[in-house]
């Protein structure tokens, strides 16, 4: 059984906040470029097909074993959302692992937001406990791989899905 729930999390610009069902129409627009599956399965979501999906998030893993913690983030200077990042947390034989992955829309790209986000949730995770993080991302995915760089990731010889695992590991 896994307890962690998501909670606020503060960095210097970014405000983390735990994932609610009425985030879904302010998101849809946030995440509305289908670039942003250049990389990532899927395609743009409407707001009420986000909706949906927000209420399964909310709801939790089917699986009591494993925690699913989702956050949108938020710009201070611009009072607005602009993408976000989530830790699936569940057993493994050595302990407590979170998966982790991170999203924010065009508009707000190259501005260092992924990277203070997920600094900001790896910390956040070195609190709980959890044991390792690991993230799965595309060979080509520059801007995904020094974001994990960023994190304190470093990337493992096995493959995922076409993806590189990457690691760090919580001690
Ligand atoms: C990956 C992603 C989250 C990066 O978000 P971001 O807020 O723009 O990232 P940052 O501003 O923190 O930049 C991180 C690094 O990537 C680089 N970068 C960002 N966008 C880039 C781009 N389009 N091309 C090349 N490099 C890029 C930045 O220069 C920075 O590198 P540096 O640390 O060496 O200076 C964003 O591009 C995205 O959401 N992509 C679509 C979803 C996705 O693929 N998520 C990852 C799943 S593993």
């Amino acid at each position: 059984m896994t307890t962690i729930a998501a909670e606020t999390i503060r960095t210097d610009r970014l405000l983390l906040l735990p994932l609610r069902v009425e985030h879904a129409e302010e998101m849809a627009a946030v995440l509305s470029d289908p670039d942003l599956h250049t990389f990532i399965s899927g395609t743009p979501a409407g707001p009420e097909a986000l909706r949906s999906r927000y209420e399964r998030m909310v709801a939790g893993s089917p699986d009591p074993a494993e925690a699913w913690c989702n956050w949108v983030i938020r710009l201070d200077e611009q009072e607005c959302l602009t993408g976000y990042v989530q830790a699936t947390i569940g057993p493994s034989d050595d302990g407590l692992v979170a998966e982790i992955a991170w999203v924010v829309g065009t508009p707000w790209q190259r501005r260092g937001i992924a990277t203070e986000a997920a600094r900001g949730l790896v910390a956040w995770l070195a609190g709980k406990p959890v044991r390792s993080i690991i993230a799965h991302i595309h060979p080509d995915h520059h801007a995904s791989a020094a974001v994990a760089t960023a994190a304190g990731l470093t990337p493992t010889d096995q493959w995922h899905d076409g993806e590189i695992r990457w690691h760090l590991s919580l001690g």
